[in-house]
Parts: C-alpha cells; structure tokens; sequence
C-alpha cells in the first residue's frame, strides 16, 4: 500500500471479444479501504470488468492499475503473482468437490505460501471462524447450503490475506437471511480489517447496504456513480428504470450496514 496510489484504477478499458465490443471504455478508480458495488442489467458486462481487474482477463485496449502495477500489457505468466495478490470471490463459490472445506480453504495457502502445515491449519481454522463456518471443516461442498459455500470461497479468498478481495455476484441464489449473513460479513471485514471490496451484483438491496459507492454500468459503459444515498435519489432515467425493475423493496428503508456493524459482537 503506497500513499496517493489507489488499490485499483482502470482507465479507458476496452475489451472485445469476437468483434462485440463488451467494456467500452471504463473509468473506475477504488481507494484502500472503500466497498464499491459494479450495479448493472444481466449481460452488462459487470464479471467482463470483475475479470479484467484481477487479470484473468487480458484488455483489448486500456489500462488495469493493481495497487500500482499495470497489469494490462503483462502476459498471462507475469499477471499470476498479482492475481494471488487479490481475493477473488466467483459467482458459483467455483470449490473442488472432491476436496472437503478444510482442503478447499487449504488449497491456495499450500502451494503459494510457504509455511508450515501447523501454520497452515491455523490460518484454515481462523479464516473459517472469520466468515462464521467452524466444525464444519471435514464436510463436502456437496454437504453445505448455498450460503455455506459462498462463504467457504471468501475463506479460501481470505486465507491469502488479501488487502483487496473481488466478489461476483456473492448474494445470487441466496435466500434473504442468508443474502444478509453475506452482506453484514462483507462489511465486517471492512470494518474490521480494512479489506478493500469490489463487489458486482445486480442485487440492489444488498449493494445498497454493503458499498460505500455504487457504479452503475450499462451495456459496457458507467453511466452514473455515487454513494447508495446520492443513486438513489438520482434523477438518470436509466438508473430510476433498474431500481424500479430490479427490486420490489422500498430502497429508502434499506439502511447501510457500515453504520451499526462495529456494535454487533457477531456475525
Ligand atoms: N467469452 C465471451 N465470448 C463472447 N461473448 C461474451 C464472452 N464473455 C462475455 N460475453 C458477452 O459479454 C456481455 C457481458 O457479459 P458479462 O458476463 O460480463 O455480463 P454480466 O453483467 O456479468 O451479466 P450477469 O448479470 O448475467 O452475470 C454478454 O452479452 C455476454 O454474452
Ligand atoms: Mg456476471
């Protein structure tokens, strides 16, 4: 972390696939320290932009600024160590099944870590006690709720000790109890450790309580951003359309969970 550098900068990222344009041109910057929500329609382009910040993804043009580094002229083998550097939380939790969730925790810290197999299982238990999973750790992904295995693949993320950790889509196929569990642990590692969070969905609710700023992109393109409170009461056509659309919920009564989540002893 250097003063003045953000954690992430993209800056006129394009990126095509077989001739469709799918990123055109995006200006996004996230400082250490905030939550910022990617809002967008389904096929928007939110996991393209996800997966171009943490370098799996090459750019067709632009830049992609990793705490300093450009990482878009890097080659699939140079990008790897920064992509360690980053927590990524996928859609799917994306675990091994056939590992249990002490292995899929264990995975990363094994082989890009060098420490020792006590150390190792130190770190495993922690981070599983930090997203609130303990005495689950023989279990198959196959034997965990959908929730359970969001918050494993945060684990597995944060068993690196990332300082920024991404995350898709982390509340879909969630039911809301457990969407909220998601929603106060993402704030709470902020509080707590300061983790940096991007986080894409097109889950309004939960983006409303978890960021400290929302960027909303349509058709690969940001055309608003500000805080939960300032989108809200946003006049953009477009962006009154997707909160009407996409929730049911009164947004005025979604509070932000940043206010009260230093009080709550537990998750
Ligand atoms: N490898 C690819 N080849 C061709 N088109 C692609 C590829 N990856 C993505 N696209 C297209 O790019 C657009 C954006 O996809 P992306 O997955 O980024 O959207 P999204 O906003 O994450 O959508 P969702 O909310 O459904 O997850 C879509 O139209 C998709 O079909
Ligand atoms: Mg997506």
């Amino acid at each position: 972390m250097k003063a003045g550098v953000p954690a992430l900068e993209t800056r006129q990222l394009v990126y095509a696939v077989d001739g469709k344009v799918i990123l055109k041109g995006i200006d996004l910057r996230v400082e250490y320290g905030e939550v910022v929500g990617i809002m967008g329609a389904s096929g928007s382009g939110k996991t393209t932009l996800l997966k171009c910040l943490c370098g799996l993804l090459k750019p067709t043009s632009g830049e992609v600024w990793v705490e300093g580094v450009n990482i878009a002229p890097l080659s699939e083998r140079e990008r790897m160590p920064l992509r360690l550097r980053l927590g990524i939380v996928f859609q799917d939790a994306a675990l091994f099944d056939y590992l249990t969730v002490y292995e899929n925790v264990a995975f990363g810290v094994e082989r890009h870590r060098k420490l020792s197999r006590e150390q190792v299982r130190q770190i495993v238990r922690e981070r599983l006690a930090w997203v609130g999973l303990e005495g689950v750790e023989h279990l198959y992904p196959s034997q965990l709720s959908g929730g359970m295995r969001k918050r494993v693949g945060l684990a597995r993320a944060l068993a690196m000790d990332p300082h920024i950790v991404l995350f898709d889509e982390p509340t879909s196929g969630l039911d809301p109890v457990n969407a909220y569990q998601v929603d106060r642990l993402i704030v709470r590692l902020n509080r707590e450790l300061n983790l940096t969070a991007v986080v894409v969905s097109h889950d309004v609710v939960s983006l409303m309580r978890t960021c400290s700023r929302i960027v909303m992109i349509e058709a690969g393109q940001i055309i608003a951003e500000g805080t939960p409170e300032t989108i809200r009461q946003l006049e953009h056509p477009q962006v009154r359309a997707f909160l009407r659309m996409a929730s049911s919920e009164t947004l005025d009564d979604v509070p932000w969970l940043g206010y009260n989540i230093g009080q709550e002893a537990q998750v």
